[in-house]
C-alpha cells in the first residue's frame, strides 16, 4: 500500500512542476492551489517535496525543479522577503539544506548556515527566546513563542555541527527547555503559544493562534511538538527530550477518534461538525517514525506507538488521500489551516502533502526527509 501511495503521489508531484511553474503551492481552494512567489512561510515544502521525488526516482525533471526552487530561496534571502519571522527552518531545511544533504553542493550549504543566521535575529536576550512573529520590541508579538518553532530548531542545531558555533546549539537548547517548560502541560497536552514579558522576560501565560481556546490543544501544534522534541532529542541526547515528544506522542493517539485521523483541535465539540486536520496526523506519523528510531525495542510504549502510526497512514492512504483522484492537485485532502479565521478549513494544505510524503518515504526507507544528516 505504501509503494502504491508514492508512485501516486510522484506521478502528481510531476504534474504538479508543470501546473505551478516557478511559482509555489500553500493551500488550496475548491481543489486548487494558491500560488505565490515564494512569499510564505510554506514554501520549503514544495522544494522538500521535489527532493523526495527524486531521491525515489533519480529523475532530473525532479532535481532540476528542486534546484530552482533553491534559487529562488537564494534569491529570497539576498532581498529579504518575508523573512521576519521563526519559520526559517521550515523554508531553509528543506530546500537549500536538502540539496546540501543529497548533492553536497557547499553554495547551497553557504546558504544554509546564512539562514540560520536569520533566524538568530529572532533571539530575544532579555526574555531567552526566539520570537514567533513580528518586530523587536512589538507591542503585541514581542513576547510570544511558538509550539511550531520546535521543527526550525534543527535548522541550528545543523549550523553548530557545520560551523562548530556554540551559540546556534545554545539558542536551539534554551528555546526547546522554554518549550517543554511552558508550552506542554501536566497531562502532555500543549499551548500552541505562550508569552513572556518582554521587559522582564517572566512568562505570563499560554494563549492560542489557530486552535479553539486558550486552553484546548490544537491538533497541529501537538504535532510538532511530537516531532521537535525527537528531532531535539536526535540533536542533543537529552533524554527528557525523548520522553516528552514520547507522552505526546501518546496523548495524540490516545485522543483520535475513530479513523485515526485527528480533528483540528482536540477540544473542539463534535457538535460543531468539526473539521479534520489531515496535515496534523501526517505531521505526527513523520514524528513517530523519528521518535521510535529513538525508543529501545524493548519500551512498554512501543507497540502503542507502531500500532498507531500504522493505523494512521493506513487510514489517511485509504480515506483522506486522492489516491482514486488521478487529477487532483494534492495529495491529502480535508487539511485544516485556520478554522477560526475561515482560512482553508477543508483543503489541501502543501506541509500535509510534504509530511505525508515523508512519512511514505520513510516506512518505505527511500528517504529520511532533511531535517538531519
Ligand atoms: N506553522 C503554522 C501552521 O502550522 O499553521
Amino acid at each position: 500500500m505504501w509503494k502504491q501511495a508514492i508512485e501516486d503521489a510522484v506521478s502528481k508531484t510531476r504534474y504538479n512542476i508543470e501546473r505551478f511553474g516557478d511559482l509555489f503551492p500553500h493551500v488550496s481552494t475548491n481543489g486548487r492551489y494558491g500560488l505565490n512567489e515564494n512569499t510564505d512561510w510554506t514554501n520549503g515544502f514544495w522544494s522538500g517535496m521535489l527532493w523526495l521525488c527524486y531521491e525515489y526516482t533519480k529523475d532530473d525533471v525532479f532535481k532540476a525543479a528542486a534546484q530552482r526552487t533553491v534559487e529562488s530561496f537564494r534569491k529570497r534571502l539576498a532581498e529579504n522577503v518575508v523573512l521576519s519571522h521563526h519559520d526559517i527552518g521550515f523554508l531553509y531545511s528543506l530546500s537549500s539544506k536538502a540539496q546540501w544533504i543529497i548533492e553536497k553542493d557547499e553554495s547551497a550549504r553557504q546558504l544554509t548556515i546564512q539562514a540560520a543566521d536569520k533566524l538568530m535575529e529572532r533571539w530575544r536576550e532579555t526574555g531567552q527566546y526566539l520570537q514567533a512573529w513580528g518586530s523587536l520590541g512589538d507591542e503585541n508579538e514581542g513576547g510570544r513563542i511558538i509550539i511550531d518553532c520546535l521543527l526550525n530548531l534543527p535548522l541550528l542545531y545543523w549550523a553548530f555541527e557545520q560551523t562548530g558555533e556554540q551559540r546556534y546549539r545554545s539558542t536551539a537548547i534554551i528555546q526547546a527547555d522554554k518549550s517543554r517548560r511552558y508550552l506542554v502541560r501536566g497531562d502532555d497536552s500543549s499551548y500552541h503559544t505562550f508569552f513572556f514579558n518582554q521587559e522582564t522576560g517572566e512568562p505570563i501565560g499560554g494563549a492560542t493562534h489557530q486552535g479553539y481556546t486558550n486552553g484546548s490543544t490544537w491538533t497541529r501544534g501537538q504535532a510538532w511538538g511530537v516531532y521537535g522534541f525527537a528531532l531535539s532529542y536526535r540533536y542533543t541526547k537529552n533524554p527528557l527530550y525523548l520522553e516528552t515528544s514520547k507522552r505526546m506522542a501518546l496523548y495524540f493517539i490516545k485522543n483520535l477518534p475513530e479513523d485515526y485521523v485527528s480533528y483540528w483541535d482536540f477540544n473542539v465539540p463534535l457538535s460543531e461538525a468539526a473539521f479534520r486536520d489531515s496535515s496534523a496526523t501526517a505531521i505526527t506519523s513523520a514524528g513517530l517514525l523519528e521518535l521510535l528510531s529513538h525508543l529501545e525495542t524493548d519500551d512498554s510504549d512501543r507497540v502503542l506507538i507502531e500500532e498507531g502510526l500504522s493505523k494512521m497512514m493506513k487510514s489517511l492512504v485509504e480515506n483522506y488521500s486522492t489516491i482514486d483522484e488521478p487529477a487532483a492537485e494534492g495529495l491529502l485532502k480535508h487539511g485544516s489551516y485556520h478554522v477560526r479565521g475561515n482560512i482553508a478549513p477543508d483543503d489541501f494544505m502543501i506541509w500535509g502533502d510534504y509530511y505525508y510524503l515523508e512519512a511514505l518515504m520513510r516506512m518505505e526507507k527511500k528517504s529520511k526527509g532533511y531535517w538531519y544528516e
